[in-house]
């Protein structure tokens, strides 16, 4: 355990609104069957209270008892700045950067931007399995899903380029998921910039979802799709957030990022003019500065902790149920796990995570039918969350714990 921070301390979110612990399965996923109380890790939020320092900041927020319209300052946009400067090399200008009240919210304006109106280009590449509401954002505002899959060799996800290749002539844009969220890919400078000429060169925009790029692994490293070249950084939408990094997502500020000023305007134009959206949260305007600020060392045993907790599941499952494959955590907080020899049917699976290991998972097949037989875990949480989970899943299969 850290000496500062107690990752271990178990909080009850339940009955604090959560959308995690406190959503009923039976709702939220429509089932048929009835299913009663789960241990939840499912949504991808941590259980961590966040840095004093955000805490600090929303306090002095709340003190002041003033909560009228905000507006984004310089000294938190100098603060997000500085810290993907910091982390990953990458200085974005302020006036590249516009607010947006999540990562999914500016997908779905992006897409409405370009895809809408008579005789424009109306495919939206995704590469499943991937976060399952980009295809939301995709089919809700009239556009239509061009799946690329990954490739699945072994145990690693690769781009298929060859694939690829057809597809961009009708994309108005593509989705790019890095690290990737379920698979935990982070991809490579070959991979960016394979995927990025090619764009360019079909004028196709990247909407490059970096929600989770602080979460990388010692071996790996994150790379801005934006820094790879001037062709790409006039070609990119970029989405950065203290959401995941920090544990704010209830906060809703997220940073999106278009260094291109025709395509910012078109984002604009939808974002105010359509959505009125010009008018940022102020609690989490000023949680998001004091997170990128003063969050650092939180962040980096946090991330410690929960990589221990991954190496935990690693071993706990090496043990105990050894057909479950568990996929390398390259990057973000949930781990990608097989259990297609124990139970190769994804709607049996499900039933028996809910109804009899009592846990509620991310079931693979949400992601698309690419995931199906797969169940995506929430690692950031307490070890003890994380054992009761894994010795209920093991339960379920007739192994004691
Ligand atoms: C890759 C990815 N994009 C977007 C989101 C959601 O972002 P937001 O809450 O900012 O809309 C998540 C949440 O898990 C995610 O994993």
């Amino acid at each position: 355990m850290s000496a500062k921070y107690n990752f271990d301390e178990v909080i009850d979110r339940r009955g604090t609104a959560s959308s995690r612990w406190d959503a009923r399965p039976e709702d939220v996923l429509n089932l048929d069957y009835p299913v009663g109380e789960v241990l939840p890790l499912w949504v991808a939020d941590m259980d961590f209270r966040a840095p004093d320092e955000v805490i600090e900041a929303v306090e002095a927020v709340v003190k002041r008892g003033v909560f009228g319209y905000g507006i984004v300052t310089d000294s938190c946009l100098d603060a997000v700045a500085d810290w993907e400067e910091q982390r990953h090399g990458w200085r974005p200008k302020k006036e590249w950067m516009l607010l947006a009240p999540g990562a999914v919210p500016a997908l779905h304006m992006l897409v409405r931007a370009l895809t809408g109106g008579s005789g424009a280009k109306k495919g939206v590449v995704i590469q499943r399995p991937v976060y399952y509401p980009f295809t939301s954002a995709i089919e809700g505002n009239g556009a239509v899903v061009v799946n690329n899959p990954l490739k699945l060799t072994g145990q690693r996800y690769e781009m298929d380029f060859d694939d690829l290749k057809g597809k961009l002539k009708d994309a108005a844009l593509f989705v790019l998921c890095s690290p990737h969220n379920p698979v935990g890919r982070v991809w490579s400078r070959s991979d960016l910039e394979t995927l990025g000429e090619m764009c360019a060169a079909a004028n196709t925009p990247v909407f490059a979802d970096e929600l989770h790029c602080d979460l990388v692994s010692p071996e790996h490293k994150h790379l801005p799709f934006a820094l790879l070249g001037e062709s790409f950084l006039m070609n990119s939408v970029t989405v950065i957030a203290p959401s995941k990094t920090f544990n704010l997502a209830g906060l809703q500020a997220t940073v999106v990022i278009i260094p291109n000023d025709s395509l910012r305007r078109r984002f604009a134009n939808v974002l105010y003019a359509q959505n009125a959206l010009m008018k940022p949260n102020i609690i989490g305007v000023a949680a998001m500065e004091a997170a990128f600020r003063w969050g650092g060392e939180w962040f980096d045993e946090a991330w410690k902790y929960i990589r221990a907790n991954y190496d935990f599941l690693v071993k706990y499952l090496a043990d105990k149920l050894p057909e479950v494959k568990v996929f390398p955590l390259e990057g973000t907080y949930l781990a990608w796990l097989d259990f297609r020899a124990l139970e190769s049917d994804p709607d049996r699976l499900r039933r028996r995570m809910l109804t009899e290991a009592k846990v509620w998972l991310d079931d693979g097949f949400i992601f698309g039918s690419e995931g199906a037989g797969f169940e995506r875990i929430v690692l950031a949480t307490p070890r003890a969350t994380l054992e009761e989970a894994l010795c209920r899943i093991t339960a379920s299969f007739g192994v004691p714990c």
